[in-house]
Formats: structure tokens, C-alpha cells, sequence
């Protein structure tokens, strides 16, 4: 008798995500839903502004909150010391400025640096703070990019932010691991939400071209990683950054 279990581990864990109300945020909330978890989303638009608001069910949480407002980090914190508390966090809330190097100004730097980066470092704290107290582990998921491993025109603020993002999550997961709390990323390629909608069609279909399986991601192929990741069936993994890219970064 095989004593293989085949069971997620997901059902009624209490799962924060970031940046839920759109794109791939969306589709994890609808994955993590349908996996049995609860869930607690957090964005800024207003829960009826958002896409959000006819899938609201008792299951769900919505906090409308910036994630680089510190008033905003305090209402986060709050929540996660509520009934329940916390047993995954998902960082992936995530703007684009772009401009290339010459042109790009302080503000397309700060403003990217502060959400992609020091949001992800401030509620990593909060949430690594919680899980430890709690003494049952939990995980951490972080967003990261393929662009950090070979950069992209026009990117070296949302670049950095990711390959900055990797590091981080490799030195959280050597300094969490000893309380069971595993922190992974995942590296999209090319998916299709409104952050990439909003790159000309002649780079897009050159993507489509470079990627061995020749189209564009969908936003719920990420968050079968996020799933994956958080699952029990990825006990052992943590320190890792998934490329789910469609093969772009062979
Ligand atoms: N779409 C892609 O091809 C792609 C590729 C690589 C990495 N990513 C990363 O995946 C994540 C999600 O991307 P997406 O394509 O779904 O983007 P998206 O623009 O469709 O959604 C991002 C969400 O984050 C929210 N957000 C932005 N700033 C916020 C803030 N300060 N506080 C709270 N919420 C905020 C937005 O309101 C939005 O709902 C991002 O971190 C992005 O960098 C996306």
C-alpha cells in the first residue's frame, strides 16, 4: 500500500495576496479559492471598483490597501493577527515605469523600488513575524520576473526590483527554514494581463516567436506555481525561483 497523499494541504489556510484585484492576483485568488483556502486579498481599488466583487463570498477578505502605505501595512498586520492568522503570504503586487536608463526620473525609480521591492520586504517581515509565532511554518511566495535574469530595455528600475526580489527570497527562505516557514518566487515570462497588454504588438509576438511553445502565458498558469508551491506536495522546495516562461529563458 502506497502511502503517497495526493492532498494539497491548502484547505482552510488562511492565504494573503497582494495585487488580487487584477491579472495573475486574480487568477491565484480564483485558484486558491477553488482549492478550499481562505482567502484575505488586498489592492487598492474599492471592492466593487474591483474585478473582485460578484466572486465575494464568505471565504474572502478584501482589504483595500496600498502596500507601500504604512498606515495601509498596519491594517495588513492586523488582519493577519486575526482569527486564523496566517499560513501563506503571496507578493504579487507589481507595477512597471518604464524608460530607458537616459530618461528615467527619480519618481519611475522610487515608485517601482517601493512596491515591487520594499512592499515585498515589509510584508515578508510582518507575515515571517506572525508564522514564527504562530510555531505551525507557513510560505512565502514572491513575484518575481525572467527579465532579472537577462534584463530588459527600458526596465533597469522593474529589473532591479526583480533580481532583488530573488535574493531576497533565497536569504529569507536560509533564514526562515528553521522554523518551517519555506519562502519560493516565481519568474513569469510573458502573460496575458493589462501589464502586458500594454507592450507594443510587434514586441509581443517577437516573444511569442522566441518561446519554445510560441504564445503568450495565461495568468492561472502562474497561479498553478503559486498552488503548487504553497501546497504540501512542495514541502521540501524553498529558496527556489520557478521560471514558468513557456521556455523563454532556455
Ligand atoms: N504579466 C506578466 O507578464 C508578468 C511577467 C513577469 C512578472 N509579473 C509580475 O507578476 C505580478 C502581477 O502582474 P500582473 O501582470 O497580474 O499585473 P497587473 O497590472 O494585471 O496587476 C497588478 C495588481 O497589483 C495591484 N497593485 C499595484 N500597485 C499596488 C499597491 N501599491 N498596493 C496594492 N496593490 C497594488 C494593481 O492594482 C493590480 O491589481 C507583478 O509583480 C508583476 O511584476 C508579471
Amino acid at each position: 500500500m502506497s502511502n503517497f497523499e495526493a492532498k494539497m494541504g491548502l484547505e482552510s489556510k488562511r492565504v494573503f495576496i497582494t495585487g488580487a484585484a487584477s491579472g495573475i492576483g486574480r487568477a491565484t485568488a480564483e485558484m486558491f479559492y477553488a482549492i478550499g483556502a481562505k482567502l484575505v486579498l488586498i489592492d487598492m481599488p474599492s471592492l466593487e471598483e474591483s474585478e473582485l466583487a460578484h466572486h465575494f463570498t464568505e471565504r474572502m477578505e478584501y482589504i483595500q490597501a496600498d502596500v507601500t502605505r504604512a498606515d495601509d501595512l498596519k491594517r495588513i498586520e492586523s488582519a493577519m493577527n486575526a482569527e486564523g492568522g496566517i499560513d501563506c503570504l503571496i507578493n504579487n503586487a507589481g507595477i512597471t515605469r518604464d524608460a530607458s536608463l537616459l530618461k528615467m526620473t527619480d519618481e519611475q525609480w522610487d515608485q517601482v523600488i517601493a512596491v515591487n521591492l520594499t512592499a515585498v520586504f515589509k510584508l515578508g517581515q510582518l507575515a515571517a513575524k506572525k508564522m514564527k509565532e504562530q510555531g505551525r511554518g507557513g510560505s512565502i511566495l514572491n513575484a518575481a520576473s525572467v527579465v532579472a535574469h537577462y534584463g530588459n530595455f527600458g526596465q533597469s528600475n522593474y529589473v532591479a526590483t526583480k533580481a532583488g526580489v530573488i535574493g531576497m527570497t533565497k536569504t529569507m527562505a536560509r533564514e526562515l527554514g528553521k522554523d518551517n516557514i519555506r519562502v519560493n518566487a516565481v519568474a513569469p515570462g510573458f502573460i496575458g494581463t493589462a501589464m502586458v497588454q500594454k507592450m507594443p504588438e510587434k514586441v509581443l509576438s517577437m516573444m511569442e516567436e522566441k518561446s519554445p511553445l510560441r504564445r503568450i502565458g495565461k495568468p492561472e498558469e502562474i497561479a498553478s506555481a503559486y498552488a503548487f508551491l504553497a501546497s504540501d506536495q512542495a514541502q521540501f522546495i524553498t529558496g527556489t525561483c520557478l521560471n514558468v516562461d513557456g521556455g523563454l529563458t532556455l
